[in-house]
Order: C-alpha cells, then sequence, then structure tokens
C-alpha cells in the first residue's frame, strides 16, 4: 500500500514536471519539427496594433510577406522597385528572429503588365521575356540577398487537370519559364532555398503534374528546395488520405514540403480554387454564421484542424515550414475571397486577437510528436 501511494506521488510529480516543460507557444512547441509562420500585411509589420505585433513575434518563427515582395507591388513599372515595404518586413524579421521567405518572384497575377509587352502593347519575343525576367529576379533576390532563406520561385503554374496555366509566361516561352526562373533565382543567390508553390497540390492530377516538373527542374541541374503547398482548405476538402497521398509523392521526389498559407474556410464555398480573379455573388446562405458560430460545426473545424496538424508532424522529416495564411478571423483575406463581404472564422485567433482554445491541442501534439531526421532532398 505505501510503495503504491509512493509512486503514485512521484508519478504525479512526473507528469506535474513533464507539463511545465511542454512549450506553450506553436513556435517553440514545434521547434526542431518545422517552422511556424504567419502570413503578415504592414500594418503588422508597422505595429499599427501592437496586440497583432506581439502575438506574431511570440507565437511563430518565421513570417512572409501577404503582399509586399509580390512582383506588382516591389516592381511597378520596367526602371522602378519600391523597396520601403519589403525592406520593413526583413528587417521586421531580423529584429524578432523570425526566418523570412520571399513570395513570390513569377505569378501570373499581381503582376504589372509592362512585363509582358512592348510599347505598342503587343506582346514581347521570347528573349525580351527572358531578360526581363532575369532583371526582376536577380535585383530582388539579389537585393534580399543572404537575409531570405528561401523564395516562391514561381506560384501557380498548373491549372487543376494537371495542364500548365496559359499564363502570359507560359503563352511567350513555354514550360521553360520554370527552369530560367530557377536558374536566374539561384544565380542571384546560390545559398537562397528555391521553391515551386501552387493551391490544389492534393488533387492527384495537379500533384502529378508538378511531380513530373520537379524532376524535369533536378533533370536539368536546377536547384529546388521544396514544393509549397499553399493548403487553402475547406470543412471537407481536400481529405486526409489526399493531402497524405500527396506528401508521399513529393516526399518520394526528393524534395521537401512547406505548408505555405494555411486556412481552413468554415464557410460554405462556391469555388476550392485559390486564383484570385475568382469571384461570386453575395448571397446569405453563403454567410451563415454573421453572429457565431454553433458548437457542433465549431467542433468540426477543431477536428479538421487537428488532424491536419497532426499529418503535418507526421510528416516532420520532410515538412521543413508550416505558414498560416494571415493572423486573425479579423484580417483574413477569406471575408473577401471568393465572395466578397462575408464573415468567415478560418485562422487560429479570433476577432478579439485571442488564441482560439484548439491552438493548446495542436501545442499537446507538436509536444508529444517526435522530432524526426530531415531527409535529405537531393535525391
Ligand atoms: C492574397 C492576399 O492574401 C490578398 O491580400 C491579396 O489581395 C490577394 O492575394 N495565393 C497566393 C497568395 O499565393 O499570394 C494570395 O494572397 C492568396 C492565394
Amino acid at each position: 500500500m505505501k510503495i503504491k501511494t509512493i509512486s503514485a506521488i512521484m508519478a504525479i510529480v512526473i507528469l506535474t514536471s513533464i507539463q511545465t516543460m511542454a512549450q506553450k507557444t506553436l513556435a517553440k512547441a514545434t521547434k526542431g519539427k518545422f517552422l511556424f509562420g504567419v502570413a503578415v500585411n504592414m500594418q503588422q509589420v508597422n505595429g499599427v496594433n501592437p496586440v497583432e505585433t506581439e502575438l506574431i513575434t511570440k507565437e511563430f518563427s518565421a513570417i512572409v510577406g501577404e503582399n509586399c515582395m509580390k512582383p506588382q507591388p516591389i516592381h511597378p513599372k520596367e526602371d522602378q522597385y519600391k523597396w520601403d515595404d519589403a525592406d520593413k518586413l526583413v528587417a521586421f524579421g531580423e529584429k524578432n528572429k523570425l526566418a523570412v521567405t520571399g513570395h513570390c518572384l513569377l505569378w501570373h497575377s499581381q503582376i504589372g503588365r509592362w512585363m509582358f509587352v512592348d510599347a505598342d502593347g503587343k506582346d514581347v519575343s521570347p528573349e525580351v521575356l527572358k531578360e526581363r525576367m532575369r532583371q526582376h529576379i536577380s535585383t530582388v533576390v539579389g537585393h534580399y540577398k543572404g537575409r531570405v532563406r528561401g523564395w516562391d520561385v514561381v506560384n501557380e503554374a498548373f491549372e487543376d487537370n494537371g495542364s500548365y496555366r496559359n499564363s502570359k509566361f507560359y503563352q511567350i516561352l513555354g514550360k521553360d519559364f520554370i527552369k530560367y526562373a530557377f536558374q536566374y533565382a539561384h544565380e542571384a543567390d546560390p545559398n537562397a532555398e528555391l521553391y515551386y508553390n501552387d493551391y490544389n497540390v492534393e488533387n492527384p492530377t495537379k500533384c502529378d503534374a508538378i511531380v513530373e516538373m520537379v524532376k524535369e527542374l533536378k533533370a536539368a541541374g536546377c536547384r529546388i528546395d521544396a514544393v509549397g503547398s499553399q493548403a487553402h482548405m475547406h470543412m471537407k476538402t481536400p481529405t486526409l488520405e489526399a493531402t497524405e497521398t500527396s506528401f508521399k509523392k513529393l516526399k518520394d521526389a526528393g524534395v521537401h514540403i512547406l505548408i505555405t498559407e494555411w486556412d481552413i474556410s468554415i464557410l460554405p464555398s462556391p469555388y476550392e480554387g485559390a486564383n484570385i480573379s475568382a469571384n461570386f455573388k453575395y448571397s446569405k446562405e453563403m454567410d451563415p454564421y454573421r453572429e457565431g458560430v454553433p458548437d457542433s460545426i465549431q467542433q468540426k473545424w477543431n477536428k479538421r484542424v487537428l488532424d491536419l496538424f497532426g499529418l503535418f508532424l507526421k510528416y516532420n522529416d520532410v515538412v521543413d515550414r508550416v505558414t498560416i495564411w494571415g493572423l486573425t478571423d479579423n484580417t483574413t483575406w477569406l471575408n473577401n475571397f471568393p465572395v466578397r463581404g462575408r464573415k468567415d472564422y478560418p485562422m487560429l485567433f479570433d476577432r478579439n486577437n485571442k488564441r482560439k482554445p484548439v491552438v493548446d491541442e495542436m501545442i499537446k501534439l507538436a509536444n508529444n510528436c517526435k522530432t524526426k531526421k530531415k531527409l535529405s532532398n537531393n535525391k
């Protein structure tokens, strides 16, 4: 009896000390497994709402600019670069010891039309486009050389059916524009990691096309460290199985995985892609939670977060970073996409900048998960 009591007391003491050792923020709990990042807007970088800024510096280990490094904002005209915002972002990251990644060098959206046309408005030749791409990439990557950990070199080059998106880059240069972009980025900063980034990577056909592209890039001698899966998700899609299958395929192709823009919309959606030009008409049925989310739905959302986060942890041998696309339900882009003016709840922090209870569960999962040895991505 005595021995039993003593062992019970000892067990309690050990459990309590393990709990006090357990980390209290996602950044700390995921340390050694992957970076835990957040996309930030300029108000947050500028400290307009100090509470938000403090959350970013306390809860995360990485940041990415939600808009400031995209082609249009940073290079609005051929002879004009605007560095102010992106410079502040990088300085903010350095000051707060947050890893900074660059999003994104080439994309069909948020890019000046000047890139593709001559003075008469006609499409430029392949040679002129290549030279403009080289100028853009080497100037931007060169400007932040040694300070940005890695770049989304090309964003969204595929359609969901696995064919190449018929972007201006593709029309003028064919699929080789991707190879050139990776070459120019590597020349500008040989130490920077280089990524390909897209949405609906869990779609099997699209995933296969991306894997094929990765193989071609490697065969051509290009550096590619990881594929970024944007992971703009919904309550039912993509399934956990489809997500895991995509991880397996990418891992087999010898690239690492980044979850680059994670959010889980709680609202019904007329569209499951993330092409930012999509825009659907507002209706009340599509905006059911203006007064709050019913508990039963909230529980389902929480489960979805934990199932997916558990999967990211399971693959921490190849998942290098998990970044959420925005900080709070107030600032998420999903309040206006793909329908304007709705009230969505896709983030880990609520409209009062409070951490949602599910975050404690995520921290527990991360604390209980073993750090795996990172697999090489030079396969
Ligand atoms: C979004 C931003 O969140 C919005 O503020 C902006 O108006 C449009 O772009 N895929 C991407 C991101 O790669 O850059 C997009 O970000 C969301 C979809």
